[in-house]
């Protein structure tokens, strides 16, 4: 009887990223190659899997080979890809999304999951959605999230960019890329679409605009059922109300509240960070009214200090509750909560918050009550 193949999927693992890093496709379908050979008895499926992918052989410069023929559309002049493709789109952290947010989005996920159901009712799923809302609160994120979910490749116009390097020529250029979008199953996300569907009436360039407003208008009709097309603005207010019209889905991306935002400094902080929970209600009083992305900066920033200076994390993050924009009466509250709750020291609470130690200590001195409320969060 032959021996069984030994396989040692570290090794190779580790082979094959050093392959890939070096860069060369050829030594990577070498590797993956002979590991298709190597893993045909142990795991069958999974060796086959290899195998056809590698016949399709899908490149940097046509990622979707499997999905279309017709190769990406690519500015004549510039070269650049118009387009950013995900043909597998991954997230570095899970969104948080309001609840509201959230059912609209799982609501698009189970049509498309269950779209027998629909047509039995004689309905189709919607096509497009309109995603509004502030910068920073997740609009391109969650493109991933559904991409991700559903399994499809995510292709992103940004026609804030689009515009900018490319106006005079902006209307065939969409035309283009919405036609190749159309022959394969994907998400398409027309990424801050107030940049092109001003007002008609706009002053500015009149007669450039109408003619991309019309061919927006004309290919988001023709749109196919199968594919699901998303917008995302900051300006709803700017948008062609015919534009407006034609998402049947309006999703509003709010800026977060207390309870989102302590979620998401509880998700970002806790692998690294034992005492994160006593701190992120605490952050989240900081950074009302803040977006997730400006709260991700100023984390990251702090982390950052905290990793290479001598300076602890927790003090970091107390510097973060300095910020002037914070009022006065929310710092004291805030540092008195700090040191109520033994995390600093009144002098360094005060240091960090530039709230005066005299009143951080008038505040404290008062016999606090001994209970927390039933959260177990401190209820000062
Ligand atoms: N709802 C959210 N949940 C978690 N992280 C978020 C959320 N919204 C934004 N972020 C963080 O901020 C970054 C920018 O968000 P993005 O989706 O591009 O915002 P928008 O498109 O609304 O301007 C994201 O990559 C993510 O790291
Ligand atoms: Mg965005």
């Amino acid at each position: 009887m032959p021996e069984p193949v030994k396989t040692n999927i570290e090794a190779d693992f580790l082979q094959l990223a050093r392959t890939a890093l070096s860069g060369r496709i050829q030594d990577v379908q070498v590797v993956l190659r002979r590991a298709a050979k190597r893993y045909h008895q142990a795991v069958p499926q999974f060796a086959e899997a290899l195998t056809s992918l590698l016949h399709e052989a899908p490149s940097p410069a046509s990622p979707l080979r499997r999905q279309a023929e017709v190769p990406l559309p690519v500015d004549i002049d510039s070269r650049l890809h118009l387009m950013r493709v995900e043909t597998e789109p991954v997230l570095d952290h899970e969104p948080v999304f309001s609840p509201e947010c959230e059912a609209a989005l799982r609501q698009i996920v189970e049509e498309r999951r269950n779209p027998q159901a629909l047509a039995r009712a004689g309905l189709d799923p919607a096509r497009a959605a309109l995603f509004v809302g502030p910068p920073g609160v997740g609009k391109t994120m969650a493109a991933y999230w559904l991409a991700r979910e559903l399994k499809r490749p995510l292709l992103i116009l940004d026609l804030a960019a689009v515009m900018s390097s490319l106006l005079g020529r902006t209307g065939s250029n969409l035309r283009h890329v919405l036609e190749y979008a159309k022959t394969i199953d994907c998400i398409l996300l027309l990424d801050e679409l107030d940049a092109i569907a001003k007002r008609r009436d706009d002053r500015g360039e009149i007669g450039e605009l109408k003619r991309l407003v019309t061919v927006l208008i004309q290919q988001i009709d023709d749109w196919p059922t199968s594919g699901v097309l998303l917008a995302a603005t900051n300006h709803p207010d700017l948008l062609d109300p015919a534009i407006w019209r034609r998402f049947e889905l309006h999703v509003e991306f709010p800026l977060p509240n207390q309870e989102a935002i302590t979620r998401f400094i509880d998700a970002t902080l806790s692998p690294y960070f034992p005492a994160t929970t006593q701190w992120s209600g605490l952050l989240a009083a900081g950074f009302a009214g803040r977006s997730f992305s400006d709260i991700e900066r100023d984390l990251s920033a702090a982390r950052r200090s905290a990793a290479l200076g001598n300076v602890p994390l927790e003090e970091q993050l107390a510097g973060l509750l300095t910020n002037k924009s914070i009022a006065k009466a929310k710092r004291i509250q805030l540092a008195t909560a700090i040191v109520g709750r033994g995390l600093l020291s009144q002098r360094k609470a005060g240091e960090l918050t530039g709230v005066a130690r005299d009143t951080i200590r008038s505040r404290t001195a008062k016999p606090r009550k001994k209970g927390r409320s039933r959260n177990g969060r401190d209820t000062s």
